[in-house]
């Protein structure tokens, strides 16, 4: 099976999630993208509206007929459906490879309930063999990143990138991170750090993997159910 099969197993069942007549929050990526096409398909006039977490995500949303309302009006959501760049047995998340780290973790941080869709390639014994994500103040980049060399990290520019919310994302290599909760706050702490693409204070609640054969959900208490 090829990974974009397995990743659209994955968005499959995430669809089961989905309460009729919701207001649903939407990540960002290939396998979100996967996820959007099937609630369309699946959910046709039975989804009120979604909380994107980027443009391209709304445009795709949008391009389906479903309408993207501001997180302001909203609260609250019950449902955050994302993908990750890895995740660990805890479900403590790396995101951000497609840029939109931020507001990722603005709409989790508002979900009841975060259900992670991956391709197994994802799921990691240690975080950080994927360079990790962080949003900066442009004016602020060389700083940040003398920062994170002093953690260990060698933070590269990611060129010819801008976010939705009009800054550059540093990626930072040759991390390996086994306490996640206290890196996120360390890297949180330095000024200049508009997020960090670690998922540890607010991991994912469930992370439904795409295998070799057919999907699996794994829970941070039990690790597989
Ligand atoms: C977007 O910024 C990321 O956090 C994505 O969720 C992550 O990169 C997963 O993307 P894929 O589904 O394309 O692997």
């Amino acid at each position: 099976m090829t990974p974009e099969d397995k990743k659209r197993n994955a968005a499959e069942a995430a669809v089961d999630y989905v309460k009729p007549d919701s207001v649903i929050g939407v990540g960002t990526g290939s396998t979100v993208n996967h996820f959007i096409d099937l609630l369309a398909e699946r959910m046709a006039d039975r989804i009120t509206a979604a909380v994107s977490s980027s443009e391209a995500s709304s445009d795709r949303l949008r391009g389906h007929g479903i309408k993207v309302v501001d997180l302001n009006e909203i609260g609250n959501l019950d449902l955050y459906v994302d993908g990750a760049d890895e995740s660990n047995h805890q479900l403590q998340l790396i995101k951000g490879g497609g840029g939109a780290l931020t507001r990722e973790k603005i709409v989790a941080a508002a979900s009841r309930e975060f259900v992670c869709i991956a391709d197994d390639s994802k799921l990691v014994t240690t975080l950080g063999d994927f360079p990790l994500p962080l949003e900066v103040i442009p004016m602020a980049r060389e700083l940040v990143a003398a920062e994170l060399r002093k953690l260990g990290g060698e933070p590269r520019l990611r060129e010819d990138f801008v976010t939705d919310n009009g800054n550059q994302i540093l990626d930072v290599h040759g991390l390996q991170i086994r306490n996640a909760l206290d890196m996120e706050t360390r890297i949180n702490q330095l000024a200049g750090v508009v997020c960090v693409g670690l998922f540890a204070h607010r991991p994912a609640n469930v992370l439904i993997l795409g295998t070799d054969d057919g999907v699996r959900a794994c829970h941070p208490a039990t690790g597989v159910s």
